[in-house]
């Protein structure tokens, strides 16, 4: 199809190997189980070469995901393709392959550098090696996969002459998709455009193949470059929710995909995505690595459809295009507001939670429509970011080893901040601590810390309201990095990465919200450290429920 875009998401490779975006096998599970729902051609669920924890978590996600009628995608749509990294050797080969031959559509993506600075510094092989080693390790990976991508890293920086042969010498090999990263960020969109027109016009035998775009954004030019790529014919685009990746990230997968959506007309070409799915998506990814949406991001920001200056609602009640070239609900983003009070029963809410897409089973809404309660004795109205924000508290949440029984705190000028804090722990026992801080929060964390006792320093801490008002609901997330060395291996870099946890908690009270936050990711760091059962075994204990 010449006017379909494929859409390969590396949220869980690219994205997750950015130092501060280590999520474990269960989120990623949930991760790729959206994506599914989003309809992504093709996830990128790993680098099964890292670790046997990494190789594990895309195995799973190729038998939970990559199988017909396992993911939650309509029927009538063929399960995604799964695909994992390897570098140009036969272990990490063997390896992507033993993770996702399990998926009904495998996919091996092998990559080595083709720019002289990569060659020669950290390659040491010359322009020869190079072809060599891409036509024979490409012809490996065709021997085991019928589909295999093949990446010259840092092609952005490369010489044309020189990648049209690499790349004519990877379709020889077998190679069916042929990406061009521009690894470190650094095309303008006309260079990139004439890359890739250069690829499509020079290199033998590529009509038989997709050729695909991967930028990153170090000059803030990743969508804009991969938009010019897509415009000069490369068909598949590579991208992560909410840009994330390495330094300043990849492309963001709802700007390409609202792009040529909203432009329709200047590109004439389509995705596979529902784009009713991309603010849930986001949401996910943003409260699972702990790195927060900023506010003025496009599409997904929390102020990209709000209007706040006079002159634009006085436009926007005129004619909502005035100031707005999407509709909010195209994204997902609902106005609706529900007015459920007190006395509103349990079916009214199941009825909005079916709306708004979640399909909970009977216990699990249950447990909202407890919470729901609570938070409508203290809040008038209850919006659907309200219950959003509930679900994503009570379900999206890792493996809880210590859970929040009980907090209180004395605070404000008078005397110092003081926290008393009860944790039901893996025992069931209760434990009890106080503890005095800098501030609540402070003496909350020094409060956890005593009784958790898993060292740990606070990375980033980010509260947020989730709805205007001083009855809203606080949002918390944090990102911790434990100080017992856990690490994370990149693949490209070829260097282990210290890694870093992230949390997220919701409550009317943002102390409370704060503690819940911080012992998610506290619970992350516990698993991570092997005390409490592999994080593989986990991912057959995700909370969470399935949205239609
Ligand atoms: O940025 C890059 O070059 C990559 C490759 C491994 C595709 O991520
Ligand atoms: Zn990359």
């Amino acid at each position: 199809m010449d006017n379909y875009v494929r859409i390969f998401d590396t949220t869980l490779r690219d994205g997750e190997q950015s130092p501060g975006a280590t999520m474990t096998s269960a989120e990623k599970l949930e991760v790729a189980r959206t994506l599914a729902r989003l309809g992504v051609d093709v996830i990128e669920a790993g680098f099964p070469a890292a670790s046997p924890d990494d190789l594990e978590a895309v195995r799973r996600i190729a038998i939970e995901v990559g199988q017909p009628g396992r993911s939650d995608e309509p029927q009538t749509r063929q399960p995604p393709i799964i695909c994992g990294l390897a570098r140009t050797s036969k272990n990490d080969i063997d390896k992507a392959w033993e993770a996702v031959k399990h998926a009904a559509r495998p996919r091996i993506h092998t990559f080595l550098a083709t720019s002289e600075i990569h060659m020669r510094y950290k390659l040491k092989m010359d322009r020869e090696q190079v072809i060599e080693r891409v036509a024979q390790m490409v012809a490996y990976a065709r021997s085991l996969c019928a589909d295999v991508e093949y990446s010259p890293e840092d092609a952005g920086r490369s010489d044309p002459e020189f990648l049209y042969l690499v790349l004519g010498e990877a379709i020889k090999a077998g190679a069916t998709t042929l990406n061009i990263p521009d690894t470190v960020g650094y095309t303008t969109p006309e260079e990139f455009g004439a890359l890739i027109a250069g690829i499509l016009q020079h290199t033998p035998g590529i009509e038989n193949c997709t050729v695909s775009v991967h930028c990153h954004d170090d000059l803030g030019l990743a969508t804009a470059n991969t938009l010019a790529g897509i415009h000069a014919g490369a068909r598949q685009a590579e991208v992560t929710i909410n840009g994330i990746g390495e330094r300043a990230g990849n492309t963001a997968l709802e700007e390409v995909v609202m792009a040529l959506h909203t432009r329709r007309p200047v590109f004439n070409l389509a995705t596979g995505i529902d784009t009713t799915q991309l603010m849930r998506a986001s949401k996910l990814v943003s409260n699972y690595t702990g790195i927060v949406v900023q506010p003025n991001k496009a599409i997904v920001g929390a102020n990209a459809f709000a209007h706040e200056a006079g002159i634009h609602q006085d436009g926007m009640l005129k004619h909502q295009q005035t100031y707005e070239i999407m509709l909010p609900e195209t994204v997902g983003v609902t106005q609706t507001r529900l007015v459920l009070g007190k006395h509103s029963g349990r079916h009214a809410l199941k009825s909005r939670l079916t709306e708004m897409g979640y399909a909970l089973k009977d216990a699990e809404l249950d447990k909202t429509f407890e919470r729901f309660k609570n938070l409508a004795d203290k809040k008038k109205i209850i919006t659907d970011a309200d219950l959003e924000a509930l679900v994503a508290d009570e379900f999206y949440q890792p493996r809880e080893i210590f859970t929040l029984d009980g907090l209180q705190v004395a605070c404000g000028t008078i005397g110092m901040p003081t926290a008393t804090v009860r944790l039901c722990g893996p025992d069931g026992q209760l434990h009890l601590q106080a503890a005095i801080g800098t501030g609540p929060v402070d003496a909350v964390y020094k409060a956890i810390d005593a009784i958790v006792q898993a060292p740990a320093t606070l990375l980033e801490f980010t509260i947020h309201a989730v709805t205007e008002g001083i009855d809203a609901l606080g949002e918390v997330t944090v990102r911790i990095q434990g100080t017992n060395g856990q690490h994370t291996f990149d693949a490209q870099k070829e260097m282990q990465q210290p890694r870093t946890f992230g949390g997220h908690g919701a409550d009317t009270d943002i102390i409370v919200a704060s503690a819940k936050a911080y012992l998610a990711a506290l619970n992350k760091l516990l698993v991570a450290t092997g005390s409490y059962g592999t994080e593989a075994e986990q991912s057959s204990e995700v909370k969470v429920t399935a949205a239609a």
